[in-house]
């Protein structure tokens, strides 16, 4: 019996001996000859070898560089030569971006055409947010933008519901040979189907490693070439993807992704929401999980200072041993956290409510960019006085870390523009950011000061979105 099983464009793909952390897009390239699908950065940034991929919760673009073939066991994928009709008719995109002279080298133009097919499936039209992820380089995009618009009323073409249709069991058996990449390391990868075996084999196999979305991992492979073996994939873990809301808190599995994370949190934390619209790409979002933005123990994850800010209470687990934990505390020092052998994110709690949340992303770009600060503030007021205060950032030091000194400059004061230059001041006593090629060490502390009076203004009803700046 074969270990992997998925349709692609339409056709049962079986195979065995696969070596768990073969990409798709190697896969596509070399052993299927499906060269459509691009190879630009080959660690998730550019979008050329976006292909879709669809499950029970609907169709995805996602990257088949850092994506996995065990990942895709019972999904659908559809690459760009899947696109159009089995007759050769084109697929509205594909006609639209004729039309409006969407290409000029072509190279970045298989990536757009399913990126726009998939948000077409969806009924998407936030064009600028969902091809943010797609990089071109010489068409420029407004004739691209043009296109999907053009596209937007068009129905979506009956060959690419049929994914939808598609479950496992409708896959007859039989098995192929994975190719290159499976000769050399047949181990398919363990793959639980619930936390309770995660945590069991996880137990037994301390050194393995986790893969959730692989938007970290990925890279670990395709720049550093690493192996990683024993793998276990938690893709197929769906008690860890659900969001309980349960006493004023929203408890969110560690395998939820950012997409869904976003989607849920937007009437509860917009600010946190429109944090997330800017946390990679639509590609990117749609793979990565909370949980590895946490357990990857980055300084500059966009995750940590949010929740940080919200006073998120963390969820470890190791074989049946259960620990929760302030977020905070789990991040100990530079890629050091509160974790041991065996032990796994379970999830995370935060409250329901947190009106004076405000989140604050500083980088070079505005879309598809790391951060260099960024900046989460949570304070409570009563009666005009500073009761609590939360302000954490990521970019300004090792860990994501709150601004403790800055903290207690604001608490038991009025929340008034003197306080906070107090507060700024303080700001240089929390931390000592490093200069490197995202920003130097005195802009990261002027912008987190300046971040501050901005939270200010915003609270006091301000209007402070650079999105609101117009020439
Ligand atoms: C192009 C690109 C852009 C990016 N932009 C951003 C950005 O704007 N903001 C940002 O914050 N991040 C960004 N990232 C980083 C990355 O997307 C995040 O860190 C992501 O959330 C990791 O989640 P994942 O599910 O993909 O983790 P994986 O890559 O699968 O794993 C990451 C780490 O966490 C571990 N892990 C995963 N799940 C668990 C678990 N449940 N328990 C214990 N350990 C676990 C893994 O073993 C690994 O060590 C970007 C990455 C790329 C490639
Ligand atoms: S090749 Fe650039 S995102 Fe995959
Ligand atoms: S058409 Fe050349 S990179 Fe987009």
């Amino acid at each position: 019996m074969s270990e992997i099983a998925f349709l692609l464009n339409g056709t049962p793909v079986h195979l065995s001996g696969v070596s768990p952390t073969r990409t798709l897009l190697d896969w596509l390239r070399e052993d299927r000859a499906l060269s459509g699908t691009k190879e630009g950065c080959n660690e998730g940034d550019c979008g050329a070898c976006t292909v879709m991929v669809t499950d029970e919760n609907g169709s995805r673009a996602l990257n088949a560089c850092i994506l996995f073939l065990p990942q895709l066991h019972g999904k659908a994928v559809r690459t760009v030569e899947g696109i159009a009709g089995p007759q050769g008719e084109l697929h509205p995109v594909q006609a639209a971006m004729i039309t409006h002279h969407g290409a000029q080298c072509g190279f970045c133009t298989p990536g757009f055409i399913v990126s726009m097919a998939t948000n077409h499936a969806n009924g998407r039209t936030d064009h600028d947010d969902t091809l943010a992820g797609n990089l071109c380089r010489c068409t420029g995009y407004a004739p691209i933008i043009r296109a999907a618009k053009a596209a937007e009323g068009a129905p979506v073409p009956d060959w690419m519901q049929t994914d939808r249709a598609f479950t496992l069991a409708q896959i007859s058996s039989g098995g192929e040979a994975a190719g290159r990449g499976g000769q050399t390391a047949p181990q398919p990868g363990f793959r639980p189907r619930s936390s309770d075996e995660l945590a069991d084999w996880y137990l037994a196999n301390p050194n393995a490693t986790l893969i959730a979305g692989a938007t970290d991992v990925g890279l670990w492979v395709t720049k550093q070439l690493r192996d990683l073996a024993p793998v276990a994939f938690l893709n197929g873990v769906t008690d860890l993807q659900q969001i309980e809301r349960q006493g004023g808190m929203f408890h969110i599995g560690a395998g939820v992704t950012i997409a869904a994370l976003r989607d849920f949190i937007a009437p509860h934390h917009p600010s946190l929401a429109e944090l997330l619209r800017r946390y990679a790409s639509e590609q990117i979002r749609n793979a990565a999980t909370i949980g590895g933005n946490i357990a990857n123990g980055s300084p500059i994850g966009d995750g940590p200072p949010a929740l940080i800010a919200l006073g998120a209470t963390l969820h470890l687990r190791r074989g049946d041993d259960m620990r929760s934990i302030p977020l905070e505390s789990f991040f100990l020092d530079y890629r050091k956290q509160d974790r041991r052998p065996g032990e796994f994110v379970a999830g995370i709690s935060i409250p329901e409510r947190a009106p004076n949340l405000r989140c604050y992303k500083i980088s070079k770009r505005f879309d598809q960019d790391i951060s260099a600060v960024c900046a989460c503030f949570n304070i409570t007021t009563e009666g005009g006085i500073v009761t609590e205060a939360r302000l954490a950032f990521g970019g300004m030091a090792g860990i994501p870390k709150r601004a403790t000194h800055a903290e207690a400059a604001l608490v038991g004061k009025p929340f008034t523009e003197t306080t906070v230059i107090a507060a700024q001041a303080a700001i240089s006593a929390d931390f000592t950011p490093l200069s490197d090629m995202r920003a130097s060490a005195a802009y990261r502390l002027t912008a987190a000061q300046n971040l501050l009076m901005r939270y200010l203004h915003d609270l006091n009803g301000t209007h402070v979105s650079v999105l609101g700046v117009t020439a």
